[in-house]
């Protein structure tokens, strides 16, 4: 099977990062979400970076239109009924997730593989809401997606090797280097990355500022960025997500910091909502 459509559900940092991926390696590609509005937004996120790039004097402003000109915004999922491959890039929660699943899977062609960009939710659960359980797998992205190498191919219970190879190859295609990852908790990289993350929110509420913590790591362990900038990146709301998940999988080594979750509470989410362990307002 040949991967030439995509779509990608949900607009967010990563839904148009990937989107942006997608389409600057060649691939037309539909940009969904709830509302149409939302996708435009995701579209105009790639555009900017795309504009950074020309004026880098990395890519032409006629390549910047052509690879725009592939990237098709949409509401809904009707425009990429016909995609080979959908990645679902949406909230991080698995009802919401399940419900997209079970309508994907209503909508799009009965070979297309439809895969889920979920740090943490089981992939045979979501395989589970489908009756194609055999083409659906984690193809999960870092951010920024357009810069991360990494792609974390994981295959649920009843995922066919096919699949995972198709998966792995349109990484490849895409310049990822794919890594094949467990249905367990968290995958890899989360697995290892946010407890870390969830340790310097406890030094935090023991009287560190975070701006310590973060040179600490930057300096003392070669990291680009310190845990809490990059929890704030990554957003506070995903990492409860994943600490959350895990404490169920794995047992209470991996409870959330209190900090954490009250922070979430009070809608501190990091650079999204332009506050978290920094403020980001005047960016
Ligand atoms: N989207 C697209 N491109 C971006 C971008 C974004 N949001 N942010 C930066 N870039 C591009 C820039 O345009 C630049 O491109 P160029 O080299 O072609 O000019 C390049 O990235 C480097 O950016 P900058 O020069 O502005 O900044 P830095 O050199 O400081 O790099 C960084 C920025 C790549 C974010 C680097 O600090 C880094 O690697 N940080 C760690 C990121 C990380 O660990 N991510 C994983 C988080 S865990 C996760 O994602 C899991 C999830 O489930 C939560």
């Amino acid at each position: 099977m040949e991967i030439k459509k995509i779509m990608v559900v949900g607009a967010g940092i990563m839904g148009s990062g990937i989107a942006q991926v997608c389409v600057e390696h060649g691939f037309a590609t539909v940009l969904t979400d709830v509302k149409e509005e939302y996708a435009r937004k995701g579209k105009e996120n790639a555009a900017h970076f795309l504009e950074r790039k020309v004026q880098k004097q990395r890519m032409t402003e006629a390549d910047k239109e052509k690879t725009l000109a592939l990237l098709e915004t949409a509401e809904g999922y009707k425009k990429g009924a016909d995609a080979d491959l959908v990645i679902e890039a949406a909230t991080e929660n698995a009802e919401v997730k399940k419900q997209i699943f079970r309508d994907l899977d209503e909508t799009c062609k009965a070979d297309a593989i439809l895969a889920s960009n979920t740090s943490t939710i089981s992939i045979s659960m979501l395989a589970g809401n489908t009756k194609r359980p055999c083409k659906v797998a984690g193809m999960h992205f870092f951010v920024p997606a357009p810069v991360m190498k990494l792609v974390e191919v994981t295959p649920g219970l009843l995922t066919e090797a096919e699949t995972v190879d198709i998966l792995m190859e349109f990484a490849r295609q895409i310049g990822k280097e794919p890594v094949k990852a467990p249905d367990t908790s968290a995958f890899l990289v989360n697995r290892l990355l946010d407890p870390m993350w969830n340790e310097a929110m406890y030094l935090v509420m023991e009287g560190n500022r975070p701006e310590d913590i973060d040179k600490a790591m930057r300096l003392g362990a070669n990291h680009p960025m310190g845990p809490l900038e990059l929890a704030d990146y990554a957003g506070l709301d995903i990492v409860l997500a994943v600490m959350e998940q895990m404490q169920r999988d794995l047992g209470d080594k991996y409870k959330p910091c209190p900090l954490l979750r009250q922070m979430v509470q009070a809608g501190l989410l990091g650079r999204k909502t332009k506050r978290g362990f920094y403020d980001y307002s005047k960016l």
